[in-house]
C-alpha cells in the first residue's frame, strides 16, 4: 500500500519569526497516522530552527534544492547533501520547474542531484512536467518521458525504489489553474506506466504526487485519483487552515 505525502514547498518566503508562528500553527493539528506523511520544506537557513520546532510531532523536514557534488568542497553557495541529514532533512525537492526555468537547471545535472541525494541518504522528490506550450503543442507525454529518461539512464529503476515524484504541470503553478481531475489522472497514470517498463513493482509502489495550485477546495478529488498519491503544495502551504484542510483531505481519501 502506498502512503500519502503532503508535502509543502515554502519556496523563498519567511522568516524566524514567521516560519515558527506557521509550524506550530500545522503541527497542532496533525496527528501521528501511518497512512499519510506530512513533510514542510523551509527555505535553507531556516531548516535548523523548524526542524527544531517538528522534532516529535510527526512532521518531516525537507530541502528544497541540494549540491550535485558528491563531496563537500569549493562551491561557495552550495549546500550538500550532509549538510541536510545533519539539519535532520528527510527528503529534497530536485528540479522544481522554477529551477530548470529560472536558475537552467537541465535534465542531466538534475539527474546527478537525485543521484547526490541518494548516495546522501535522502530521499529526493523528483519534480517534473511541462510548460503551457508544451502542453498544447501536444508534447506533454514526450517531455515527461525525457524528464524522466534522463534520471533512468543515470540513476536505474532501483533508484525509484526510494524516490518521489512529483508531476507539476508548470502552467498550474502559483497560477490559481489547476489540472483537472482527468489531467492530472492520465499524466500520473502515464509517468507510472512509463517506469513500469522497467519495473512493474517498483513503479507500483512509488508515489506520485500532484503539484500546481493544490487548494483547501480541490485536494479532495485529485487525491481521488487512483495514481495521485499526495501532493506538493506551495501557496496554500503558508496557510496552515489551508494546509491541513489539504491534509485532512488526504486523510479521508
Ligand atoms: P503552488 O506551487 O501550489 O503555489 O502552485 C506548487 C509548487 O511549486 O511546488
Amino acid at each position: 500500500m502506498r502512503s500519502y505525502l503532503v508535502a509543502g514547498n515554502w519556496k523563498m518566503n519567511g522568516s524566524l519569526a514567521a516560519n515558527a508562528a506557521l509550524v506550530d500553527a500545522i503541527a497542532a493539528g496533525v496527528s501521528i497516522a501511518p497512512k499519510v506523511e506530512m513533510l514542510v520544506c523551509p527555505s535553507s537557513p531556516y531548516l535548523d530552527s523548524v526542524g527544531r520546532r517538528i522534532a516529535q510531532t510527526g512532521i518531516f523536514l525537507g530541502a528544497q534544492d541540494l549540491c550535485e557534488q558528491p563531496v563537500q568542497g569549493a562551491f561557495t553557495g552550495e549546500v550538500h547533501s550532509s549538510m541536510l541529514i545533519d539539519l535532520g532533512c528527510r527528503y529534497v525537492l530536485v528540479g522544481h520547474s522554477e529551477r530548470r526555468a529560472l536558475y537552467g537547471e537541465s535534465d542531466a545535472l538534475v539527474a546527478e542531484k537525485f543521484a547526490a541525494a541518494q548516495a546522501g541518504k535522502l530521499i529526493p522528490i523528483l519534480c517534473i512536467g511541462e510548460t503551457l506550450d508544451e502542453r498544447e503543442s501536444g508534447q506533454t507525454e514526450a517531455v515527461l518521458s525525457r524528464q524522466l529518461l534522463a534520471i533512468l539512464d543515470r540513476n536505474g529503476i532501483a533508484a525509484f525504489a526510494n524516490a518521489v515524484v512529483a508531476y507539476e504541470p508548470v502552467w498550474a503553478i502559483g497560477t490559481g489553474r489547476t489540472a483537472t481531475v482527468e489531467q492530472a489522472q492520465s499524466a500520473h497514470a502515464y509517468i507510472r506506466s512509463e517506469l513500469a517498463k522497467n519495473d512493474a513493482k517498483i513503479a507500483d509502489l512509488v508515489r506520485l504526487l500532484y503539484g500546481g495550485s493544490v487548494k483547501a477546495d480541490n485536494a479532495a478529488s485529485l487525491f481521488s485519483c487512483e495514481d495521485v498519491d499526495g501532493g506538493l503544495i506551495g501557496g496554500a502551504s503558508l496557510k496552515a487552515t489551508e494546509f491541513l484542510a489539504i491534509y485532512a483531505a488526504a486523510l479521508a481519501a
